[in-house]
C-alpha cells in the first residue's frame, strides 16, 4: 500500500492570509489529508511557513521589529489561524528552521557537484552610506509611468508596470532614504536550467494525468527554452550560501522554500526519532505518493525550478505524484491582495462565520476550472441553500420531531419497508461518488455529491411523512424516525472531511462512542447501528441563515478599502 505524502504551498510569512490562500492550496489539501486518513491510509501532512526573502525583511522594517522577531510573532498568528480553520497538519513548519539551512546546502552542495551551478558578476544597485547592495524591492523612486511616487524597483504598485530599479526617477534606498545609489557589479550564482531542461521534460511528460491548467504552465515554461536562474541574493535574512566570496549573500527565497517541504518534514521526525525517520518519506521511497497543492502562480517552481533542483542532484528525492493546482479566488472580480488589504483576511473571516462554514462555501466554489470571484451574495445563497435548508434542516426537522413524538431516546418498533432498501441503495450510489471524487480531488464534483446525499434525507422524510404516520401507523413512524436519525449519524461522518467542527458536533448531540466517532462512509452502510433505546440531544440548529441586511453590511464593510485592523 503506498504512503501518502501531502503539502500545500507554504504560505509568506508576511501578513494574515486570505481567503484565497486557503482555497487555493492550504484547505483542499486539508481535506484530502483528513479523507485519506479516514481511509485509513497513511498520511503525512507537511506545511510551513515561508519566511526568507525580502518581503518578511520589510514588513520587519516598517514594523521596527528585527527579521527574526518579526517571523516568530508571525509564525505563531498564523498558526493559530491555521488551527482555527482545523487545518490538520501533521507539522506546520519554518523554513528558518536549521533542518531546512542544512538540506538547502546540502542540496547547492550536490547541484555544484554535478556542474549545474555557475558564478557569474551581475551589475546591481549598491547604497554606499548603507553599504550594501539593494534588491529592486528595496529601491523605491517615482513611476515613469504613471507619476506614483512610492513605486518600487521591481513594479509600481499603482499602475502595476513592471519596472527596473534604473526606470526609476529619483531612485532612493526604501531603507534608509538614502539617494546615494551606484550601480557596482557582483558575482552571483545561477542555476544551469538550461542543461536541466531535457531532465525536467521527461519527468513532466511522464505525468499526463495532471490537470490541464498544471501541464498546460508547464509546458509553456519548458517550451520557451529555460534559461539559467539566479540563485542567489544580497541580503543577509535567508540560508548562507556555503562558497567563498559568498559571506554577505544568502540563497534566494524560492531555492529555499520547496525544500521547506522536506525541512518540515525532517523537524517533525526529529520530535520523535525512535518511530519517525523523514527519508521514509523523501529518500529512496518508491512507496510514497506525493501529491502537491498549490496556485497557479506556484506552477512554475513545482513542475520545473524545484524539480529541476532536485533532478539536478542525481539523488533519490521523492518528486511529486500529483500537483493540483488552483485559479484565482477574485474578490467582485478583483484580486485579493495581501500588500494592498484587500479582500477578506483569514482572522475576519473567523470572526464572522464559523470555521465549517467558510471551509463548505469555499470548497463548493474552488476555482477549479476557472477564475472565480467572490460575492457575499454567493456566499449567503450556498450558505442558506445548503447548510441551512439541507443538511441543518434535515437534522433539525429529524430530531425535533421526534423528541416530541417519542422523547430523547431513539424510538423503537416497526419493521423495514422497500422504501428503506432504495434509501440504501440511494445513499450508497451517491457515496461512491462522492468517494471517487475525492480521491480524484474533485472538489466541486465532491460537494456536489454530499449535497445529493443530504438530500436524499429530506426526500425520504417527505415521502414517508412520519408527521402523518404517527397518528396511524405509530410503530412505522418510530421506525422512520429511527432511520432518519442514522442517517443524520451518516451525513455527519460523510461530511467529516469538509466541515469537521459540525461532524463532531453531531457525534456529541448523538452520543457517539469513541469508536463510532472514527467510523468512516468506506464499509457497507448501515442505517440501523444506531439502535433503539439511545438518547440524543436535541442541538441548537447548526447553521444560521444570512439575511439581506446583513450581505448588505457585510458588503459595505469590505468594499475593498484599507483593512482596519493593523498588521
Ligand atoms: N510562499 C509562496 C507563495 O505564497 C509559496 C511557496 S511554496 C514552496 O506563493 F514551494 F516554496 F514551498
Ligand atoms: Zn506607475
Amino acid at each position: 500500500m503506498p504512503k501518502h505524502l501531502v503539502t500545500s504551498a507554504l504560505p509568506y510569512i508576511n501578513g494574515i492570509k486570505h481567503l484565497g490562500n486557503l482555497v487555493g492550496s492550504l484547505l483542499p489539501a486539508d481535506v484530502y489529508a483528513r479523507f485519506l486518513r479516514l481511509e485509513g491510509e497513511d498520511v503525512l501532512f507537511i506545511c510551513a511557513t515561508d519566511e526568507h526573502g525580502t518581503p518578511a525583511e520589510l514588513s520587519a522594517l516598517e514594523q521596527h521589529l528585527s527579521v527574526e522577531a518579526y517571523c516568530e510573532t508571525m509564525y505563531q498568528r498564523q498558526s493559530a489561524v491555521f488551527r482555527q480553520f482545523g487545518l490538520s497538519f501533521d507539522h506546520f513548519g519554518r523554513t528558518s528552521s536549521p533542518h531546512n539551512h542544512e538540506l538547502t546546502q546540502r542540496i547547492y552542495n550536490s547541484l555544484c557537484r554535478n556542474g549545474f551551478i555557475v558564478e557569474r558578476p551581475i551589475r546591481q544597485v549598491y547604497a554606499v552610506e548603507e553599504g550594501r547592495f539593494l534588491p529592486d524591492r528595496y529601491i523605491v523612486g517615482t513611476c515613469p509611468h504613471c507619476g506614483y511616487d512610492g513605486a518600487r524597483g521591481d513594479q509600481c504598485e499603482q499602475c502595476t508596470a513592471l519596472l527596473d530599479p534604473v526606470d526609476l526617477l529619483h531612485p532612493r534606498s526604501a531603507v534608509s532614504g538614502s539617494d546615494a545609489l551606484e550601480i557596482r557589479s557582483t558575482n552571483h550564482l545561477f542555476l544551469r536550467l538550461d542543461l536541466l531542461s531535457d531532465d525536467v521534460r521527461r519527468w513532466v511528460e511522464s505525468h499526463e494525468d495532471w490537470s490541464r491548467l498544471t501541464k498546460s504552465i508547464a509546458f509553456k515554461w519548458l517550451d520557451e527554452g529555460l534559461r539559467e536562474r539566479c540563485i542567489s541574493r544580497d541580503l543577509h535574512w535567508g540560508v548562507r550560501v556555503p562558497r567563498e566570496g559568498f559571506d554577505d549573500k544568502v540563497f534566494y527565497v524560492w531555492f529555499d522554500a520547496p525544500i521547506g517541504y522536506i525541512g518540515a518534514t525532517k523537524e517533525w521526525a526529529s520530535h520523535d526519532p525512535a518511530r519517525r525517520d523523514w527519508r521514509d518519506w523523501w529518500w529512496n521511497a518508491p512507496d510514497v505518493r506525493y501529491t502537491q497543492f498549490l496556485g497557479k502562480d506556484n506552477v512554475p517552481f513545482h513542475t520545473v525550478f524545484f524539480p529541476a533542483m532536485l533532478l539536478g542532484t542525481g539523488e533519490p528525492w521523492t518528486m511529486a505524484g500529483e500537483i493540483k493546482s488552483f485559479n484565482w479566488l477574485n474578490y467582485y472580480g478583483g484580486k485579493f491582495s495581501t500588500s494592498q488589504k484587500r479582500g477578506i483576511f483569514l482572522d475576519d473571516a473567523l470572526a464572522l462565520f464559523d470555521p465549517d462554514i467558510w471551509r463548505y462555501f469555499l470548497l463548493a466554489n474552488a476555482p477549479e476550472a476557472d477564475d472565480v470571484s467572490f460575492t457575499w451574495e454567493v456566499f449567503a445563497s450556498v450558505v442558506n441553500k445548503d447548510l441551512v435548508g439541507i443538511f441543518g434542516n434535515f437534522v433539525n426537522r429529524t430530531l425535533k420531531l421526534s423528541v416530541a413524538q417519542f422523547g430523547s431516546t431513539v424510538p423503537d418498533g416497526g419493521v423495514w419497508t422497500d422504501r428503506e432498501a432504495a434509501l440504501v441503495q440511494a445513499c450508497q450510489t451517491v457515496i461512491d461518488a462522492y468517494r471517487s471524487h475525492l480521491r480524484n480531488l474533485e472538489y466541486r464534483k465532491a460537494i456536489q455529491s454530499l449535497r445529493q446525499l443530504w438530500s436524499l434525507g429530506n426526500v425520504y422524510l417527505d415521502h414517508a411523512a412520519p408527521w402523518n404516520l404517527v397518528r396511524t401507523e405509530r410503530d412505522e413512524a418510530a421506525m422512520v424516525l429511527r432511520t432518519a436519525i442514522n442517517l443524520i449519524a451518516l451525513f455527519a461522518h460523510a461530511a467529516e472531511p469538509i466541515i469537521p467542527f459540525t461532524s463532531n458536533k453531531v457525534y456529541d448531540e448523538l452520543n457517539l462512542t469513541v469508536d463510532e466517532r472514527s467510523s468512516w462512509i468506506a464499509g457497507e452502510i448501515d442505517l440501523t447501528c444506531y439502535s433503539a433505546g439511545r438518547t440524543f440531544h436535541v442541538p441548537e440548529p447548526l447553521f444560521r441563515r444570512i439575511d439581506k441586511d446583513e450581505i448588505g453590511a457585510l458588503a459595505m464593510r469590505f468594499s475593498g478599502q484599507a483593512k482596519a485592523s493593523s498588521d
